[in-house]
């Protein structure tokens, strides 16, 4: 049976457990157990009318004074627990939202344009970037005494705890030419996307490693003409507008005839400015047909097959396509660069 003394004690213990509550999940359910619905103070108030007459009035009114003091209780403890509702969070404010990373530049481009060859028939492979000698040089028809062998050039590994000696780091990824040749018969058309190294000074448009595309393709009636169609293709769908080509005669030992290609300046359409430094043109690759002594050595018959070659800077498509203006933004890993791709 309810009495005013009974009130005043559910009113301390109720207070005395508001004290010890340290959460403000723990003083809701305080606030549900003594005010909520079926909370101990309103059934009081529900079960007025079995007192008899003379106290109803005074239970009543004691119950009544009782929620009124234990609202207040709980808003006060809530205050304290600076959690409430009523805190002075600033629910308005913009989140902050989780910075997730992404592919580096260099690593989507490369898939953005393994994309574009794919779609165009090309296999992919790659290749070891530590190579011999032999995949490097010998086989792709350097002679002995070939300035690229130069130690200027090439970064050889120490020889030292059971290492073979001569290994080196891969100066271009025309050795997956010879790796690839040796595997497969053809017809074959295949690109090699990977990293280089090469021992050069550094500067805004040099740096000591970077990446290329290999191309090759070898067949029955290959030809010249192939290499054209396939680069401006790839060339107009990569960058997207109709870029004009420039072949001209170049030297490498493993093709010939040999061509270095310009691409017609983005900026100004051929006209000169300062991206092509007033040249009109941008070089972006070298290429060739297979030399005949590259196919013998693989033990493709030059008679019967052809084919031609292509090894494309990557960071340089790269910088012509995001206008990029130095090569060294590529590899110091600065956020501020990095997130704006
Ligand atoms: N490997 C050459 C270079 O790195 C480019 C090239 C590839 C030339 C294939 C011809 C054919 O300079």
């Amino acid at each position: 049976m309810s009495s005013t003394s009974h009130i005043d004690q559910l009113l301390a213990e109720a207070g005395s457990a508001l004290k010890s509550a340290a959460t403000v999940s723990e003083v809701g359910e305080i606030n549900i157990r003594y005010l909520g619905r079926k909370g101990k103070l309103p059934e009081i108030l529900k079960s007025l009318k079995e007192l008899p007459a003379d106290q109803r009035k005074s239970v009543g009114a004691a119950a009544n004074k009782a929620k009124g003091k234990l609202g207040a209780l709980v808003a006060e403890r809530l205050g304290q627990l600076d959690e409430s509702p009523v805190s002075n969070l600033d629910y308005t404010l913009p989140g902050q939202s989780n910075r997730i990373g992404r592919p580096h530049v260099l690593s989507a481009t490369m898939a953005e344009m393994t994309a574009v060859f794919t779609r165009m028939g090309f296999a992919t492979a790659t290749g070891p970037e530590v190579e011999t000698d032999q995949y490097n040089f010998g086989s792709l028809n350097f002679p002995e005494d070939h300035p690229a062998r130069d130690m200027q050039d090439t970064f050889y590994l120490r020889q030292c705890d059971g290492l073979p000696a001569g290994l080196l780091l891969r100066t271009h990824t025309s050795n997956v030419q010879i790796r690839e040749f040796e595997k497969r018969t053809p017809p074959l058309k295949i690109i090699a996307p990977g990293k280089v190294f090469r021992h050069e000074a550094v500067s805004t448009r040099a740096y000591c490693v970077f990446h290329q595309i290999e191309g090759f393709q070898v067949g029955e009636n290959v030809t010249l003409g192939d290499l054209k169609g396939v680069l401006l293709a790839f060339c107009r769908e990569f960058f997207s507008t109709d870029v004009k080509l420039r072949f001209r005669p170049s030297f490498f030992p493993f093709t010939e005839p040999s061509a270095e290609v310009d691409m017609s300046c983005l900026l100004c359409d051929g006209a000169g400015c300062l991206l092509c430094k007033y040249d009109g043109w941008l070089e972006i690759l070298g290429c060739g047909m297979i030399d005949p002594n590259v196919m013998q050595a693989v033990g493709y018959d030059p008679e019967k097959l052809s084919g031609y070659a292509f090894g494309m800077g990557v960071e340089r498509v790269t910088m012509l396509k995001r206008r990029i203006t130095d090569i060294r933004l590529f590899y110091e890993n600065d956020l501020r660069f990095l997130r704006q791709f």
